[in-house]
């Protein structure tokens, strides 16, 4: 059993509804990709968990990208552009392409992601900082990368960005296809950096998915309110329980909505009628962890070496700058 893919194939309601089905609808165990946590309200949520005392991924990855801003910016000889695979607000990037327009006079950050609402908030929230031009690209990692390579000037090399740990959302197979696919779209001397969670004791992981304040519960129940809104189901949300469980032999921390009762939920836009005994669950993310070598020798297989890598001591998370062998 799995949960579905946390790439983004789009947002649209025929991606809900297939998704739904095929979770839902069969006799097997019950799961939901986890990319439909991020609807407008789910987003606002994960904003939130990443203030969460329990939650220290985020601050990790804030403290060594500005620690570290200057050295990833010189990377490579100027002029430099930046990429950035779902970007949401930008906010992640300030640092280094502050770093970055303190050595060119000018510089290109491509934001990609598929909210158009995500983009918009880049150019607030980055367009400010002087020398940078924000250049919005709606679309998956994928065609956006290449769509952001395609752009380049002559000379000029590009450095992607993948942070807030949302590698760990891919399944580890899915994660070695997604490094494979960036390695194939990037040329030589382009760089990539990646911010990945790694392990840490496991009371310290569940509290951070299972948080005192109930905003991780929250967001994870959200997708019910989802459903019910969108494809007009009759979810209770009384009914169901969240819950956060750490696989050993996979080394992730599983989010679940688990029924209190034996239910049946009617989802009148499908029509699909979906039968839960007590204690059955929806599966609905992992979040696998690493350790700290992991990153660098699956990206050594997927064509790229490793330029650098630091790593938070007060949160173990790791910044690993790759380039295409
Ligand atoms: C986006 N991603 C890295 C988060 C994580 O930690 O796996 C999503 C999240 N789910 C619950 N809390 C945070």
């Amino acid at each position: 059993m799995r949960a579905e893919s946390a790439i983004p194939p789009g947002q649209d309601g025929r991606d809900l509804a297939r998704a739904v089905r095929d979770g839902l609808a069969g006799g097997g165990p019950k799961s939901l990709p986890s990319r439909l946590l991020y609807d407008d309200l789910g987003s606002t949520l994960f904003e939130a968990i990443t203030r969460l005392p329990e939650y220290g991924l985020t601050r990790a990855d804030d403290r060594l990208l500005a620690a570290h801003a200057s050295e990833i910016a010189a990377f490579a000889h100027p002029p430099l552009a930046v990429a950035e695979l779902g970007s949401g607000s930008g906010r992640k990037a300030r640092p280094i392409l502050a770093a970055i327009a303190r050595r060119q006079p000018e510089v290109a950050y491509y934001p990609i992601d598929l909210s158009k609402a995500a983009l918009a908030q880049c150019r607030v929230e980055l367009g400010g900082i002087h020398g940078v031009g924000v250049e919005p690209i709606l679309a998956s990692y994928g065609d956006g990368l290449s769509e952001a390579v395609a752009r380049t000037r002559s000379g000029e090399r590009l450095l992607a960005l993948f942070l807030g740990g949302t590698i760990g959302n891919f399944d580890r197979g899915e994660a070695v296809l997604f490094l494979g696919d960036i390695r194939s779209r990037l040329r030589p001397g382009d760089g990539f950096l990646i911010g990945t969670d790694l392990m840490k004791p496991v009371p310290a992981l569940l509290a951070a998915y299972d948080d005192a304040l109930g905003v991780t519960a929250a967001f994870n129940k959200n997708l019910l309110v989802r459903l019910n809104r969108e494809v007009d189901a009759d979810f209770d949300l009384a009914r169901f329980d969240h819950e956060a469980r750490w696989n050993d032999a996979e080394r992730r921390v599983e989010m679940h909505l688990v029924a209190r009762s034996a239910q049946r939920v009617t989802l009148r836009a499908l029509d699909l009628v979906v039968e839960f005994r007590e204690g059955e669950m929806i599966w609905t993310e992992s979040s696998y962890r690493y350790e700290k070598e992991e990153l660098p020798a699956m990206a050594a297989r997927s064509g790229f070496d490793c330029l650098e890598q630091w790593a938070d001591e007060e949160w173990s998370f790791a910044e690993t700058l790759l380039t295409p062998r």
